[in-house]
């Protein structure tokens, strides 16, 4: 008999923080991936809106929308029986203020399925952080190096380092103070992201912040060894889904070309 595994929630994390367990996250963008993912129980699943530069060919994800990730944010949601789907808010989706928050946080859970939305910042979108979190949406914050700020910031720059440690602090604590359920923390010095790990009472999750963080994510084309890029110092590839897929095509190439397959095998009879 099986049985459907317990559903991992927003407060499950602050659960596994509290009981010291390290809780694992990936981004996930379809289907398929999202399936395998939660069936081998890593416990959150973030619709990210790095789908602009995995999926849809953008250089950054300042140009996603909405609209555009709706349709990945439901091909997760469907297939995840354990993990929490958290959805990332686009660039310009609340930055506008609260009411443009609501109105498009509402529009990503009501169509997707997703269980809470991540949005990228500090003291600066407290306002929609708390505003969201009464409206009953939960709310994942970002920190750190945010990539819908990577012309503000001057490019993929470490953040937290030096005299900017004490502003980091204080927009985790801002984070948190607005109503935040966890907050991701990508690109700060592992020192740090541990400090802050132990000053807050809700679960850090980092990218590129060491091993003190409450959880760890990465994108899972980077993981998985799918991206064409060289990979960046914090990630790790688990993986070469690149190069088998290569393999694959070019065999399936070699043979279609020398017409070994299909065969009778894989072929109807009349
Ligand atoms: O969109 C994304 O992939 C993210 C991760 C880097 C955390 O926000």
């Amino acid at each position: 008999m099986t049985t459907t595994p317990k559903r991992v929630r927003t407060t499950s994390l602050k659960e596994f923080k509290d009981a010291g367990e390290k809780f694992t996250c990936l981004t996930s963008y379809d289907h398929l991936t999202a399936g395998i993912f939660d069936e081998v129980g890593i416990d959150v699943l973030l619709v990210g809106d790095s789908a602009a530069d995995n999926v849809l060919g953008y250089t950054t994800t300042l140009p996603i929308t909405v609209a555009e990730m709706i349709p990945f944010g439901r091909a997760v949601a469907s297939a995840a029986k354990r993990a929490l789907v958290v959805i990332d808010m686009p660039f310009g989706s609340y930055e506008g203020g609260v009411s443009d928050a609501i109105q498009n946080a509402v529009e990503l859970i009501k169509k997707t399925g997703a269980a809470a939305v991540k949005l990228e910042g500090g003291a600066r979108v407290s306002a929609q952080i708390k505003a969201l979190t009464e409206a009953g949406i939960p709310v994942m914050g970002h920190l750190g190096f945010t990539p819908q700020s990577v012309n503000a910031l001057g490019g993929f720059k470490i953040q937290g380092r030096g005299e900017s440690a004490e502003s980091l602090i204080a927009d985790a604590l801002a984070v948190e103070a607005a109503g935040a359920f966890a907050v991701v923390f990508e690109m700060v010095p592992a020192d740090l992201a541990t400090q802050i790990s132990k000053q807050l009472t809700i679960p850090t999750i980092g990218i590129g912040a060491g091993n003190g963080t409450d959880g760890q994510i990465l994108v899972w084309t980077d993981f998985a060894g799918l991206s064409s890029q060289k990979p960046r110092k914090f990630v790790k590839r688990f993986a070469n889904i690149r190069e088998n897929l290569a393999t694959a095509a070019k065999e399936y190439k070699r043979e279609v070309s020398t017409k070994e397959f299909p065969t009778a095998e894989h072929s109807f009879e009349g």
